[in-house]
């Protein structure tokens, strides 16, 4: 036995040596491995026996959690360091902060509603796309991050896959999927027809957030000129969706602006 991890003196070896195997083959690893000290803080403190329980549990808990938020974020695809947190409401005030903050309670994700983020580059729809997927892992859900041209190279090589297949694809059967940039190149007629398969297996089944430079006008030419199928597409996705059009200057550019006038001679 370590000193990290003394054995109590009123508790005798073999019996705490149960436990943690006991602990071990329920999966409790955290509590398994800790069991000893939290058992020595308790007689030290005369904690009551509940409250040895709780701790132990909690701590448990919070582990898993963790480790579950871990592995949620990165199977996600979602780049890291943008949150909600660190979004500059000052600086974009087209961004209302409670309706961020009602979004935040993925009452929409739950429900499958989608979301439309719409504006001019660099005025921060990335931003708070990946903030609001990590709200959304934070409180359960799986989530799955694209750019469109990657999505559509995986819809592209799934072209001739089933639908049993199809379905077990994490961008057909995550509670939301988050679809990034679109607009910045129009489809070719195979690109949108596959997209509006996605959307339309999506529909009523999982939430979508698409963050474009495109007002609705303009999705009939982003999708390949086809009035129809934009129509069809716009149609599911408008049905129960949130739009967000924010209008302003660009954070990127005032980066650079602000990079220019720390450089400027005195
Ligand atoms: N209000 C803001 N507060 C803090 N950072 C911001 C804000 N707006 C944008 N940014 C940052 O500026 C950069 C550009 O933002 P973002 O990528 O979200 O823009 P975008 O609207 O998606 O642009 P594009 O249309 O070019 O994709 C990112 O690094 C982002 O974190
Ligand atoms: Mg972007």
């Amino acid at each position: 036995m370590t000193a990290a991890n003394p054995v109590p003196r009123k508790v005798p070896k073999v019996d705490l040596d149960t436990t943690r195997e006991k602990l071990t083959k329920l999966g409790m690893l955290h509590a398994s491995e800790h069991v000893g000290e939290a058992l020595a803080e308790a007689v030290k403190e005369s904690w009551p026996p509940h409250r040895f329980l709780d701790r132990l549990l909690e701590a448990e808990l919070t582990v898993r959690e963790e480790r579950r938020l871990k592995t949620s974020l990165r199977l996600s695809g979602l780049p890291t360091g943008q949150t909600l947190g660190n979004f500059d409401f000052g600086f974009q005030p087209s961004v209302e902060r409670s309706r961020i903050e009602t979004l935040a309670t993925c009452a929409w994700i739950r429900a499958k509603e989608n979301l439309l983020i719409q504006g001019p580059p660099g005025v921060g729809k990335t931003h708070l796309a990946i903030g609001l997927a990590i709200r959304a892992i934070e409180n359960g859900f799986s989530v799955a991050f694209h750019r469109l041209e990657d999505l559509l190279a995986a819809l592209k090589r799934d072209a001739e896959v089933g639908p049993q297949r199809l379905r077990r694809r994490k961008h057909m059967n995550v509670a939301l999927l988050v679809i990034d940039e679109m607009g910045f190149e129009p489809m070719s007629r195979q690109d949108a027809s596959l997209f509006f398969r996605l959307v339309s297996y999506r529909y009523g089944r999982g939430a979508i957030a698409i963050t474009t430079n495109k007002g609705i006008a303009d999705w009939p030419e982003m999708l390949a000129g086809d009035e129809v199928l934009a129509t069809a597409i716009l149609d599911r996705l408008l049905h129960r969706s949130h739009v967000l059009n924010i209008s302003g200057r660009s954070y990127r550019l005032r980066e650079l602006e602000q990079a220019a006038k720390s450089t400027k001679p005195r």
